[in-house]
């Protein structure tokens, strides 16, 4: 990244209006909430308007279908008690993310667990807690849900390729469609209703054309699955919809378009019913994270300065792991000079160094003390903070809300 503009302030890209628009209006929001509440750093704050606004994009852009927030991009009660009010379904890994939603209201027919790999007492018990729909990808698990939750919904995660994605998800989930086919046959033999096919491009995907391959996959299943009487009606389309990172993806509509192309192409006339797990798209550009920094030093190339913040790779900044996600940044000192840095985090650890291949100008006038705000950070940030590392706390939230004040 070479764009001085986009390592410094709020950047609204023409070409990719309606991520920027959100992103920077939620930005502001949550820059005046910050300047009058001065919170402890560092600070995630969510703006709940974005939150929605993202939903009433997404509803618009993919009308027919289900959308179940992938609630492990941000646990936070009010966000997924925003989403239950408008009426959205949620994609789960394991009891506390089923526990919560129900705690915030939500129906537990509304709940996708989605997770392939659970424990038979942890499908036993969201089975009693009403939950019907779950995912699968191999044959004990399947065994599993027939035992645990008799008759309940499965559908087949296959595996496909993630290129163009920021943050694969390697070969973990997901099998083969030739697998696909025989266990929804397998399902259907054990009683439980073989009602589709999942797949999952990669996160913060860029390509929009990804999800061609997997509704390409997801065709072949229930090609092979009808040979074999079982007819599946459902294709969950996954996450992978981008935030507004520095390195702008392509806007809603495109990928909308693409998934509709493709669905015309595969299944024509019969069209399966749709299903989408947004995690990152939802919360994404809906938070920002305030951090201070703590010290600026030289280093010893004497190029460029170490700039070291409060906030980390182990306190809410995991997906800089291999500076696969690059924040775009503001700070107190906008509007000076800048030149390049390093960045890093608080702890005596030394993988937690946020940027240093990815070309960051600051202010030169930074010191310790002034505040650093990472833009976007409202996905996969306080979710992934450790229990505290180093004695450094997990990431603490709050929320603002419409015209809320501090
Ligand atoms: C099964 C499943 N669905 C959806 C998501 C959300 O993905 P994204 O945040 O890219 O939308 C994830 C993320 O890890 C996932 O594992």
């Amino acid at each position: 990244m070479t764009d001085q503009s986009a390592t410094t302030g709020v950047t609204d890209r023409p070409s990719d209006g309606d991520v920027a628009g959100t992103a920077a209006r939620s930005a502001e929001r949550i820059r005046e909430h910050l300047d009058g509440a001065v919170p402890a750093t560092p600070c995630l704050v969510m703006d709940l308007t974005a939150v929605r606004e993202r939903y009433a994009e997404l509803r618009a852009a993919l009308p027919d279908a289900r959308i179940c927030y992938a609630v492990k991009a941000n646990p936070m009660p009010e966000v997924v008690a925003a989403l239950v009010e408008l009426g959205s379904s949620f994609d789960v890994a394991s009891p506390g993310e089923i526990d919560l939603c129900l705690e915030q209201g939500a129906d537990p027919a509304a709940i996708s667990y989605g997770n392939t790999i659970k424990k038979r007492a942890d499908i036993a018990r969201a089975h009693a807690q009403g939950v019907r729909l779950f995912a699968t990808d191999s044959e004990a698990d399947l065994t599993a849900i027939a035992e645990a939750a008799p008759g309940a919904s499965v559908f087949c995660r296959v595996l496909v390729a993630n290129d163009g994605s920021r943050t694969p998800f390697g070969r973990k989930f997901g099998c083969t469609p030739e697998t696909a086919v025989r266990l929804l046959g397998r399902a259907a033999e054990l009683g439980l209703d073989a009602c589709g096919v999942s797949f999952h491009i990669g996160s913060q995907q860029h390509d929009a054309a990804a999800w061609e391959h997997g509704i390409a996959a997801a065709h072949r299943v229930f090609r092979g699955a009808a040979e074999h009487g079982v007819r599946p009606r459902l294709v969950n389309l996954g996450g992978g919809l981008p935030a507004h990172y520095t390195d702008a993806a392509p806007p809603l509509t495109d990928y909308a378009r693409r998934i509709e192309q493709a669905l015309d192409r595969e299944f024509g006339a019969d069209r399966p019913e749709l299903l989408v797990e947004p995690g990152r798209r939802l919360v994404g550009d809906a938070g920002v994270l305030r951090s201070e920094v703590v010290l600026v030093s030289p280093d010893s190339d004497g190029e460029r300065r170490w700039v070291y913040l409060d906030v980390g790779r182990y306190n809410g900044l995991a997906e800089t792991e291999g500076e696969a996600i690059t924040y775009r940044l503001r700070t107190s000192r906008d509007g000076d000079p800048v030149g390049p840095v390093v960045l890093a985090g608080p702890t005596c650890d030394g993988d937690d160094v946020i940027y240093q291949r990815t070309r960051y100008e600051l202010p030169l006038t930074l010191r310790a003390g002034d505040t650093v705000d990472l833009l976007s950070a409202g996905a996969y940030t306080a979710s992934y903070a450790s229990v505290g590392f180093n004695g450094f706390p997990p990431l603490p939230t709050r929320c603002i809300d419409g015209h809320e004040r501090p």
